[in-house]
């Protein structure tokens, strides 16, 4: 009899980006085991039939489960956490308990079981409005204007402590804006795509928090997918972070314009007070990515926005 495969673990792998990562990985032929508190996740964004998926329903706060979840993987991605910046403005202890205590408990984990090789969902939150409309790459200082944002970049700081200390072998990515099919729409505190797409469909109102020329670097899922595949399977991890963008700015008026198009029409829009700490400006300079990566050709944001609203 062959050996049972040693299963990749992903936090948060009943959400938008790790459903689909759990997807192609059960397609590549690994074993998958998803920890999930299910707060924003849903079972139904799982095969939860397949034989080589195993879910755990549990928090990654909770330091005792995770290192039951790391025991036995060849790898981990960490992906659990509160991904809505602003839900971190409101809620900035809770949050704090997924976005960093979970980190930390994921790297404690891992060095118990001499786990080596993590992926982070790290965010382009952490530069704040360092940008100023540039394209920011990874040396520009960082400035977390939120709990969000602060808890990301302490957990970058954490990895690469545990990294230097305890050999372990993190691929830390930030990510800009990912958008593509399961976003969940239904929060206010959802993705911007998620909710005017959703909002455009069923001909309900549209609010813009601030002017709408704020700009996004957005990314669609299938080729983020691609770069973590890759980062999972490279022999040699890539040592520091990697932003994750096109380094493209598309404002939120140009946005709507793209999703009018698609829709032959909006329903009103309206325009409130920005966010508190809402960045204005976020574009990824990429050149670490191109060189570190091997990217798929960047899915644009009309096709990315067919393929979610099903129409091509
Ligand atoms: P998501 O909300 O769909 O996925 C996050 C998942 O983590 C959900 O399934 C949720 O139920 C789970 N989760 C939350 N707190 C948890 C906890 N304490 N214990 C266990 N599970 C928990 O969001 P997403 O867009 O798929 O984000 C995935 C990761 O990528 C997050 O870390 C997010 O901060 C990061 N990120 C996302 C974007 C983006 O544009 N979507 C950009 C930058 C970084
Ligand atoms: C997003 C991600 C965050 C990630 C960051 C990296 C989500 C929910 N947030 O944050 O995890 O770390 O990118 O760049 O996935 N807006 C409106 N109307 C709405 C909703 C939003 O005008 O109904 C505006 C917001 O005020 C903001 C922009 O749209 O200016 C984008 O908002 P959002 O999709 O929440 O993304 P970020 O805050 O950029």
């Amino acid at each position: 009899m062959s050996e049972p495969l040693s299963p990749i673990l992903v936090t948060g792998g009943a959400g938008f980006i790790g459903s689909h990562l759990v997807d192609a990985l059960l397609a590549q032929g690994h074993a998958v085991r998803v920890l999930d508190n299910l707060s924003m996740g849903k079972r139904d964004n799982l095969p939860l039939d397949h034989p080589r998926l195993q879910l755990i329903e549990g928090d990654v706060a909770d330091a005792t489960l995770v290192l039951q979840a790391v025991a036995g993987c060849s790898a981990v991605v960490h992906l659990a956490a509160v991904a809505s910046v602003q839900a971190s403005v409101d809620d900035p202890v809770s949050t704090h308990q997924s976005n960093f205590v979970g980190t930390l408990n994921v790297c404690e984990a891992m060095r118990q079981h001499g786990v080596r090789r993590v992926l982070f969902a790290s965010s382009a939150a952490i530069y704040g409005n360092n940008g100023e409309g540039q394209a920011i790459d990874e040396a520009t200082a960082k400035a977390p204007l939120t709990p969000y944002a602060a808890d990301k970049l302490a957990s970058e700081h954490y990895l690469d402590f545990y990294r230097r200390q305890h050999g372990l072998e993190p691929a830390i990515f930030r990510f800009f804006n990912i958008f593509g099919p399961r976003q969940d729409p239904s929060s206010p505190y959802s993705g911007v795509i998620s909710i005017f797409t959703t909002r455009a469909q069923q001909g309900l109102p549209i609010s813009v928090f601030g002017d709408g020329e704020q700009t996004r670097d957005f990314f669609y899922i299938a080729d983020l997918v691609e770069l973590l595949l890759q980062a999972l399977a490279a022999p040699q991890v890539v040592e520091g972070a990697v932003n994750v963008g096109w380094n493209q700015s598309v404002s939120l008026n140009q946005l709507l314009g793209e999703i009018g198009s698609l829709f032959g029409g909006l329903p009103a829009v309206s325009y409130a007070p920005p966010r508190p700490g809402d960045i204005r400006h976020s574009r990824a300079n990429n050149q670490r990515l191109l060189e570190c990566y091997r990217p798929p050709s960047p899915t644009s944001i009309r096709f990315g926005l067919q393929q979610l609203l099903g129409l091509s």
